[in-house]
């Protein structure tokens, strides 16, 4: 039997869907070749939580045919896409005596156990369990504690929830399409599957997905998960403000700001010029392409200004070595790099689905991140397989069945 994998994004703007054939070989662990994909538009959805069941139904049906159609297969199942300012990502720790002297992987387990035995709330589901770090008796940093010797095991992770109800809407959603939403994952933990190199998780690093709907923060350091947000903001925003300060009309705002759009009027000349088509039948009128940046600018500047919010509340942003990669499609607006880097002080760099072998080239652009994680993430089963993670091996298949449990 062939083994197929399927991703679906989404995502407030758009659905995609991805679908590869893993080869045979033990498990998930052959190579992965992608076989087609579907991209459609998808208005069910405010900020990146479903609002309207059929329409959401009605864009993963077209999404998930046209993926089918290019693949050649029929999708029954697919790791899907989590985002919403439901989302609650916070850190935990736990304590246990180490029996006989020596760490085992047992102890992990009963370490991690008491970790996440914290009380949360029954209207919340755990998406996922991340170990950050162990220390072994005065030991700290330890990221691999079986085989230690010591009397004392102390784990630190990270645990991430979401409202129930919404979480269930978008399972109905998949199932009303046909689909069968096995696993679901933080979409800016896929997205930095995608896009992050193990040296920027280690040393430290923000990977910010602005969307649509909403702007999602991830945050590693030493090769683990810090923090995680969802924010309520992303490029609609930047539509609507552009609609409302030129008076046009939102569909006319949106192809003026992908054309010409810009974060920053750093990026901008003097003396360039842009036509706006005019409401209701009046001419279409000739301005400055500075005004645009008048009017992007300080909304792009607030949604930074929430991100670094976010990231110094949580203490982690003296813990940014590498710097910001951002993904989204809200990254493509010109000037965007360089109004971050005005804002963070910090290097920016613009961040592409590089880690999915095969990604077909028409979708290795920063708004695909999400669904390439998602296909990458489907392999282990939502579990994160980047840099350390792959040591825990025997840990990961722990953590996966206590998440399977809360679905
Ligand atoms: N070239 C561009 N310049 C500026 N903005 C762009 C460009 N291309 C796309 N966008 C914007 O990117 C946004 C969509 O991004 P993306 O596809 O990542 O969102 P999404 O995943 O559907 O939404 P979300 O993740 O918020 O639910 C839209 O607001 C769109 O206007
Ligand atoms: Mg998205």
């Amino acid at each position: 039997m062939r083994n197929i994998l399927s991703a679906l994004d989404i995502g407030t703007s758009k659905t995609c869907a991805l679908v590869a054939e893993v080869a045979e070989g033990n498990g998930n662990s052959g190579a992965m070749a992608v076989l087609g994909y579907g991209v459609v538009p998808c208005a069910g959805l405010r900020k990146g939580v479903v609002v309207n069941i059929d329409a959401t139904v009605e864009s993963i049906r077209h999404a998930v045919v046209e993926a089918e159609k290019s693949a050649g297969v029929k999708i029954a199942a697919a790791t899907v896409g989590i985002a919403g300012s439901h989302i609650r990502g916070f850190n935990s720790h736990g304590i246990v005596a180490v029996r006989g002297g020596e760490v085992g992987a047992r102890d992990v387990d009963r370490v991690i156990d008491a970790a996440r035995a914290v009380a949360i709330p029954l209207d919340r589901q755990v998406l996922h369990v991340l170990p950050q770090q162990f220390a072994v008796d005065e030991q700290e940093g330890v990221h691999d504690p079986v085989g230690m010797a010591g009397v004392r095991l102390e784990a630190r992770i990270h645990i991430v929830t979401a409202a129930q109800s919404y979480a269930q809407n978008l399972v109905k959603c998949c199932e009303r399409a046909g689909v069968d939403a096995t696993v679901m994952v933080l979409e800016p933990l896929a997205s930095a599957e995608a896009a992050l190199f193990a040296e920027e998780r280690e040393l430290g690093v923000a990977l910010v997905d602005i969307g649509g709907g909403t702007t999602d923060i991830i945050v590693f350091h030493g090769g683990a998960v810090m923090h995680t947000a969802v924010l309520p903001l992303g490029g609609n925003h930047l539509t609507g403000d552009l609609a409302a300060g030129l008076r046009t009309a939102l569909a006319d705002a949106e192809r003026l700001k992908t054309a010409y759009g810009v974060a920053t009027n750093i990026v901008v000349g003097r003396d360039e010029m842009v036509s706006v088509p005019g409401v209701g039948g009046r001419e279409p009128r000739i301005i400055a392409r500075r005004l645009l940046g008048e009017i992007l600018e300080p909304r792009m500047e607030e949604i930074f200004a929430m991100v670094q919010r976010e990231l110094i509340r949580s203490g982690v942003a003296e813990a940014l070595a590498s710097g910001l990669v951002l993904v989204g499609g809200s990254s493509l607006l010109e000037g965007t790099q360089e109004l971050a880097e005005r804002v963070f002080n910090l290097p920016v760099r613009r961040g592409l689905p590089v880690n999915l072998a095969g990604m077909p080239e028409d979708l290795m652009k920063p708004m695909f991140a999400t669904v390439a994680g998602l296909l990458l993430m489907a392999r282990t089963n939502g579990r994160p397989a980047g840099s350390r993670q792959r040591r825990w091996n025997k840990l990961r298949s722990r953590v996966s069945e206590w998440v399977r449990d809360f679905f």
